[in-house]
């Protein structure tokens, strides 16, 4: 290689690591909330597998505006430029646990209320389940709170109902609702199992606990 092509190929691959959108998560100070794998902060939901659970339409959409979304949120609004937004939610929608490699953060087996924060059911469904998260379009326009609603489950139906998901009831034929992911491709049977004991727990508990 001349050293001309040499000079031209590492101008080409800097730009690139320029444009490197996991460089911008930490450049714009993602990290200080999220995590990605093992580093980062914990003031907002865990990132490692937001590519499972919300397609990059979706993420372009909140990182546009949080507040527009959810107007009580504590992410701030980040003013991010167009391709910057673009990168990041191509980016994030890649994320499905890659970034922990073989290893999950929930290794000490069992812990139902680890997989629920860390795999983001906290994302949709709030902590412990209490909800609070809009779902324009979906049913009644919220994502469901959990602790009532699964007091009608059965552990098995439970966990049938964690590996297939569903598709939101779309009430007035947009098609923005989000959601429920199915959980087989990501986790185990021994998660979902563990998964459900946390549920059924959260079932038993009186709704006023909540408050
Ligand atoms: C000051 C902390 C903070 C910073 C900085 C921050 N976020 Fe957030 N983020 C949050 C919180 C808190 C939530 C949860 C929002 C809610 O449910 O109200 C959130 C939610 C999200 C979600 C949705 C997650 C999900 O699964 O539903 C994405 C995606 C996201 N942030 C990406 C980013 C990106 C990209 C950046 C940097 C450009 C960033 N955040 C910066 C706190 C932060
Ligand atoms: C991207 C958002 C999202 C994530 C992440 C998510 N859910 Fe859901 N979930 C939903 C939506 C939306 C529904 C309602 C679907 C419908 O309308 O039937 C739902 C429904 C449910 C139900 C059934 C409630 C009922 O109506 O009977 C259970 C149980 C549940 N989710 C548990 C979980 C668990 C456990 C996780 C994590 C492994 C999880 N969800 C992750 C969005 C989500």
């Amino acid at each position: 290689m001349s050293f001309r092509v040499l000079t031209i190929f590492l101008i080409v691959v800097s730009t690139a690591s320029a444009a490197n959108p996991a460089a911008l998560f930490d450049a714009h100070g993602c990290r200080a909330c999220h995590k990605i794998g093992e580093r980062g902060g914990n003031s907002g939901p865990d990132l490692t597998m937001v590519g499972h659970r919300r397609p990059r339409a979706w993420i372009d959409d909140w990182l546009a505006s949080p507040r527009a979304f959810k107007h009580d949120t504590q992410m701030p609004e980040q003013g991010l430029s167009a391709a910057d937004r673009a990168a990041l939610a191509g980016f994030l929608s890649e994320q499905k646990g890659q970034a922990w490699g073989t290893a999950r953060p929930w290794r000490t087996a069992g812990d139902g209320c680890v997989i629920y924060v860390r795999a983001g059911c906290v994302a949709c469904h709030g902590p412990a389940g209490q909800g609070g998260h809009p779902n324009p379009g979906g049913r009644g326009g919220m994502i469901p709170r959990l602790g009532p609603l699964l007091a009608t489950y059965k552990k098995d139906e439970l966990i049938s109902k964690l590996k297939r998901g569903a598709v939101a009831d779309a009430e007035d034929g947009q098609t923005a609702a989000v959601d429920m992911p199915a959980w087989d491709s990501v986790l185990s049977d021994a998660e979902l199992d563990a998964l459900a004991d946390y549920l059924l727990t959260l079932a038993q508990r009186d709704p006023k606990d909540d408050f």
